[in-house]
């Protein structure tokens, strides 16, 4: 993986089929996805439960590209060798999920994977100032962690901004993550973010039989999002 802050679109694959992850990671990617973001939720941090590493390394084969892992779990440090060795490329944990996440960050790293800190809606951006040096991508929840579709929270926007002032010229991804769709995005984009995770907005209207409104939508959302750059 190397880095830039080019526009990426990460399809979620929590809006996929979830009797067909392969498939629907191959249809994504084919379509024009740049990473797949695997949204692993554990019934605790957050109110729902999506699936663990067993099913990360089965899917792990049908992705080319980067698989961004991020966590919605707790603890986090008990499972982070069994999501490298599953093969994420990075592995996002919440601030919020415990007391140690420098420790959880620099474990990551030591797995072999790259660092991802993500913020609930409502932690500042003030308290990923002291991890800056220790994450490679910062992921903005515009939405509560636990489920797709929900509505973007726009009071995020200014967090966004102040994180891309903070993280000044270090080479950490912004990635937003919720309710990003092509209305929004040019919004996130403005502020700094260069990594979109959308769910409901890139499988709405498609099927792995029927792959082609994926594509639509992952055009569209980046099409918005590069008239924002401008
Ligand atoms: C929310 C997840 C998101 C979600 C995004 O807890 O982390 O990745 O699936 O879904 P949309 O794009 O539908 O808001
Ligand atoms: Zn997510």
């Amino acid at each position: 993986m190397t880095f830039d802050r080019s526009i990426k679109i990460a399809p979620s694959i929590l809006a996929a089929d979830f009797a067909a992850f392969g498939a629907e990671c191959e249809a994504v990617e084919a379509q024009g996805a740049d990473w797949v973001h695997v949204d692993v939720m554990d019934g605790h941090f957050v109110p729902n439960i999506s699936f663990g590493p067993a099913t990360c390394a089965a899917i792990r084969p049908h992705i080319k590209g980067v698989m961004d892992v991020h966590l919605m779990i707790a603890p986090v440090d008990p499972y982070i060798d069994a999501f490298a060795d599953a093969g994420a490329d990075i592995i996002t944990a919440h601030l919020e999920a415990g007391p140690h996440i420098h420790r959880t960050l620099q474990a990551i790293r030591g797995a072999g994977a790259r660092a991802g800190l993500a913020l609930n809606p409502g932690t500042p951006a003030e308290a990923a100032a002291a991890l800056l040096d220790d994450v490679d991508l910062v992921c903005v929840m515009t939405v509560n962690p636990g489920f797709g579709g929900q509505r973007f929270i726009q009071s995020q926007i200014g967090k966004i901004r102040r994180l891309r002032e903070m993280i000044d010229d270090r080479p950490v991804h912004i990635e937003i993550d919720g309710g990003i769709d092509p209305t929004t995005a040019p919004d996130v984009v403005d502020a700094g973010a260069d990594v979109l995770v959308a769910g409901s907005a890139v499988f709405k209207g498609g099927s792995v039989r029927e792959p082609g409104p994926y594509g639509e939508n992952i055009r569209a959302i980046r099409a918005a999002a590069e008239a924002a750059r401008r």
